[in-house]
């Protein structure tokens, strides 16, 4: 006879099996010391990053089978909190937003998941992932032991969570979904903060796991991330790194194989050599898990880019291109690497590492229990190759690299010995063409008429825009007397405007005067240039523009946006200072307004075939133009190198912001061995950072696709055009 407790165990048991089809042993992911353990089993894994909104849900299938044959066991991606939530309460799941679906897949392709849900995730991508709404919450503060802000988080990670459970995606319900993260590198803001940073930690640490996924959460780069949380390394190496309690196991959230690149930057690539050193590094330092930050980075599409001024690709040199096309040999160089990481899995996860100095840059990591045995033998030296002896044989080791061993003899793999020729990628032309461009005039002449927003003083950009759109006008109006000396042959006056970011174009009376611009890193800046001003009221008007919300920075939801200072120079009177007069304010452009993007919406304004528009107004025109679908099937992209700055949409879609600004850098030659910086591998100086613009093939139909092109500068659409990506 059963005894009562027992036959309860067994009900309980089978229930479970009932209600999530696998049994408890089966479906559990928990860990030790030394790794991730899976039903039963330390794992050593590879992830690889591929952010779902970066690419289309036609791409995926592809992307993550070619991550699966690239070696790798699972697919992280960060969860984007203001693309699903635009507004409050209103959710947003569909197309490139599809967070289910896209788990779906990698589940059908047979890899595991890390769900980084944040929510505040980085990323290079706009506001760092948190709607602009939140901001606007009464008595908040991001990212601190604030009660609004708790409340909203907790909202956000339980919805997700709850969707995941629903759809049975955990791994402890039988899903793909094997490791969760909350927050996102927190512990420098943390500091920052002292004792409220501490109580913001352990309580989005209770929130969490209170959520019961049945699966480990990590933190990233969070030095106190209280138990049973794990703190993780982000970094190009992280082989140093040690998790804060000795049952905790070492993982590698983001090893970057690359860097992400800004408007006016040069490209960052980072040799796979290297890129396989940092990795070998940390397996024979006793890593059991690592992640490629990115794996395929993918396109920052509409207005999702961070910044300001982070590009619309977010290519990162990753072993998957912007377009999907696998870039070699970063690709099948880490895909050998992977295999011999694996030939060693056995020992790895049995054994802690014995290290022994071959020669003073020289060493050998053994891993060895019982039958299985694995050597890493190592070169630090950053020029030199060496020969080492181990266990009586020699071995040849190029500078800076590891030799891995599976079985303690045979070198199997080294890191600097490439053995993939570099794929050469190429734009092709297209049989596509542009049939008859038209234009419209943006109005830069009738702007206050309009206006319902106007108030004494100058106001901070996103307070007004909400960020609906990339572009604010603030419109007002400066008396200058007959007497002034300027207007009879004097000194002209210069008008002086001072921006908190990230660009103004200057008008007054209806002229262009002049652009001005930040930086990512220096995001204010201050325009003067000379004015024809005349007798009586003279109008000015600045389109001040937000190209990205800063996604990273203590406490960067504070920042501000827009133009906070402006003042005529040189009157007979010295200066007249604008800044406190009475503004008016037009959130976006009328083009946007009146939809003129919309391939569907019958537009309301009378196009003017190209060849007959006057050119009085080469800045703020919007451009149209349609064509058909180029033939084949290979990644296209537009070819915007004729424009100046702007943004460009394609049947409705937003393909996202272009600017030709040229790349300031220092594009020496690149040696792989050696600490890695960005800095040291730079590419593409004194050519514009992004000319070319991922167009998804599934935005396209046959014929009739309608391009429309906002462009700021005076750039010549004549010369786009639809090119074909190929590699070989
Ligand atoms: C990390 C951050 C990522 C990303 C990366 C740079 O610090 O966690 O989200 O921003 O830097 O690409």
């Amino acid at each position: 006879m059963e005894t009562n407790s027992v036959s309860k165990l067994r009900f309980l048991f089978f229930m479970c099996v009932l209600f999530v089809g696998c049994d408890l042993i089966q479906c559990s992911v928990t860990y030790d010391k030394k790794a991730i353990v899976i039903n039963g089993q330390r794992r050593i894994l590879i992830s690889g990053s591929i952010h779902y909104p970066r690419s289309t849900p036609e791409m995926w299938e592809d992307l993550i089978t070619k991550a699966k044959n690239g070696g790798l066991d699972v697919i992280d991606t960060y969860v984007f909190w203001n693309v699903h939530e635009p507004s409050p309460g209103n959710y947003n799941f569909e197309g490139r937003y599809d967070l289910v679906r896209f788990i779906k897949t990698v589940q059908k392709v047979g890899l595991y998941v890390h769900l980084r849900i944040g929510p505040y995730v980085c990323a290079e991508w706009n506001f760092g992932g948190f709607p602009v709404w939140l901001k606007y919450v009464p008595g908040i503060s991001f990212r601190t032991d604030n009660g609004p802000f708790k409340v909203k988080m907790h909202r956000f990670t339980e919805k997700i969570v709850q969707m995941m459970k629903n759809e049975k995606l955990f791994q402890s319900q039988g899903g793909p979904i094997i490791l969760s993260q909350i927050e996102n590198e927190y512990g420098a803001q943390s500091k920052s903060l002292g004792a409220a940073g501490h109580s913001y930690v352990n309580w989005a640490a209770r929130m969490a796991v209170g959520l019961a996924t049945g699966v480990p959460w990590v933190m990233c780069k969070e030095d106190d991330a209280p138990d049973p949380i794990i703190n993780t390394c982000n970094g190009f190496y992280c082989d140093y790194f040690t998790p804060n309690k000795p049952y905790k196991p070492k993982l590698w959230t983001e090893s970057w194989s690359g860097w992400f690149t800004e408007f006016g930057g040069p490209i960052y690539q980072r040799p796979v050599e290297d890129l396989a050193f940092g990795v070998a590094r940390f397996i024979q330092s006793g890593g059991s898990y690592f992640n490629y930050y990115m794996y395929h980075g993918g396109t920052n599409f509409g207005r999702s880019a961070g910044g300001p001024f982070i590009t619309t690709s977010y290519d990162y040199d990753a072993p998957i291109d912007e377009y999907g096309l696998i870039r070699e040999p970063k690709y099948s160089h880490l895909k050998d690497l992977h295999e011999a990481i694996k030939q060693c899995e056995a020992a790895l996860v049995s054994s802690d590492p014995v290290v022994k100095p071959l020669g003073t840059y020289e060493q050998a990591h053994v891993f060895s229990s019982g039958r299985t045995c694995a050597a890493f033998l190592s070169n630090y030296h950053s020029n030199s190759a060496a020969r080492v002896t181990f266990n009586g044989r020699h071995y040849d080791l190029p500078a800076w690299s590891i030799s891995i061993l599976p079985d303690c003899k045979t070198d199997v793999f080294n890191t600097a010995r490439v053995r993939t020729k570099p794929s050469a990628a190429q734009m092709l032309p297209s049989n596509s063409k542009f049939l008859s461009w038209e234009t419209y005039d943006e109005d830069v002449n009738s702007l206050e008429e309009s206006s319902r927003i106007s108030g004494s003083g100058l106001k901070e950009q996103i307070s007004v825009t909400r960020d609906t759109s990339d572009y604010l006008w603030y419109i007002t109006s400066v008396d200058i007397s007959s007497s002034e000396s300027s207007l009879r042959g004097g000194h002209k006056p210069s008008i002086n405007v001072h921006s908190e970011g990230d660009a103004v174009h200057v008008f007054v009376n209806g002229q262009f005067v002049g652009s001005a611009f930040g930086t990512m890193e220096r995001r204010s800046f201050t325009f003067n240039g000379p004015v024809n001003l005349h007798a009586g009221t003279n109008k000015i008007a600045l389109l001040s523009i937000a190209a990205g919300l800063p996604n990273v920075g203590f406490r960067y939801e504070t920042w501000k946006t827009g133009i906070s200072g402006v003042s005529i120079q040189g009157l007979d009177h010295g200066q007249k200072d604008l800044t406190w007069q009475r503004w008016s304010y037009q959130v976006g452009l009328k083009g946007e307004a009146m939809n003129l993007v919309s391939p569907i919406k019958v537009s309301s304004v009378d196009w003017v075939r190209e060849s007959l528009a006057t050119q009085n107004q080469p800045q703020l025109k919007w451009h149209k133009a349609y064509f058909n679908a180029p033939d084949g099937n290979e990644p296209l992209a537009l070819d915007l190198g004729s424009m100046g700055k702007g943004q460009v949409w394609i049947n409705g879609q937003s393909i996202g912001r272009y600017w030709m600004v040229y790349a300031k850098g220092q594009c020496n030659s690149c040696n792989y061995a050696g600490t890695y910086r960005p800095a040291k591998c730079q590419l593409g100086c004194e050519q514009p950072t992004q000319r070319w613009y991922h167009v998804p093939r599934s935005w396209l139909k046959p014929t009739k696709n309608l391009i429309v092109v906002f462009e700021e500068l005076g750039g010549n659409p004549w010369k786009i055009s639809l090119v074909k990506r190929t590699i070989h």
